[in-house]
């Protein structure tokens, strides 16, 4: 149910974001199997979604819960994990701004692919990480990177340049996709320096349809793309929108199938080391 007085959860209620997620649960695999993922680890994975790493996380033995924002997408990822037959994977409601449901020091890994970037008050999501992580245990956040060329950081970029100005003292999600504002972030936290390791990767959203297909998928189930055509609907510039978006989709496929969609998108991979 979406909960109208928190934007941030009624942001990633709509729609459905499962739909997205099918396009990644590739990358998802392959993410996953360089963590270093053991049986009997506990893992967190923050901003879950429908548990694109999360399966994974727990095919590879690991003890999981999922915490997630909305309510629709962690009912998804209980479906899932329950068709796979991982009762070793679990799903919750939380948010990663004060995940006051969880003790201090009890996840040996913390993973969160572009999940904790979008809760509000960005130091407080470092300082909770942290927290929750036991002391030589690790963190790793996947960031989408602000003026980024690739997929991800152009589609919010663009559907930001049709939407209202955000409300003063909104701080960017994409400042997560930022070196020094992440390592001030953890510092303050009471993470040095010398403890965080920074690493540009690729994720890759495939789809068996041309790019339009993709396209109108995130257009129909994106909460940030579906914002951005409700705002360019109330000022007559929809088909400028969806122009630019295609552009973008079209140009960004490196499939040679022209039946199908093959999209690489670079983020910013943070290990931290608590
Ligand atoms: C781009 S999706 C990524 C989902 C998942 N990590 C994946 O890779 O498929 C962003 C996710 O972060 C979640 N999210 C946003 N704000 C959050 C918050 N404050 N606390 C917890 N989760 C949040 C959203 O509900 C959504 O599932």
């Amino acid at each position: 149910m979406t909960d109208t007085t928190n934007p941030n959860k009624a942001l990633w209620e709509k729609g459905d974001f499962s739909k997205i997620a099918d396009s990644m649960r590739h990358s998802g695999e392959e993410l996953v199997a360089r963590l270093g993922v053991t049986p009997g680890m506990k893992v967190l994975d923050l901003g879950c979604g429908d548990g694109t790493t999360a399966l994974p996380e727990a095919r590879l033995g690991a003890d999981v819960l999922g915490v997630d924002i909305a309510s629709n997408l962690v009912e998804a990822g209980n479906r899932r994990a329950a068709t796979a037959g991982l009762a070793n994977c679990r799903f919750q409601e939380g948010d990663a701004s004060h995940l006051d449901e969880l003790a201090d020091g009890t996840f040996d890994l913390v993973v969160s692919m572009f999940g904790a970037m979008f809760a509000p008050r960005p130091q407080d999501v470092a300082k909770e990480m942290v927290r929750v992580t036991r002391p030589g245990g690790r963190i790793v956040m996947g960031n989408w990177i602000p003026n980024d060329p690739t997929l991800v950081a152009q589609i919010l970029k663009i559907s930001s340049s049709y939407s209202p100005p955000p409300p003063e003292g909104f701080v960017s999600p994409m400042t997560w996709g930022l070196e020094d504002t992440v390592t001030e972030r953890f510092g303050e936290a009471g993470i040095g320096a010398d403890k965080i390791d920074f690493s540009r990767e690729t994720w890759t959203f495939e789809s068996a349809g041309p790019p339009a297909e993709l396209l109108a998928t995130f257009r129909e189930y994106y909460g940030p793309t579906m914002n951005a055509f409700a705002a360019a609907e109330a000022n007559g510039r929809t088909d400028e929108l969806q122009k630019d978006l295609a552009e973008l989709f079209t140009s960004q496929n490196t499939s040679t199938d022209p039946d199908a969609t093959s999209v690489p998108a670079t983020f910013l991979q943070v290990t931290v080391n608590v």
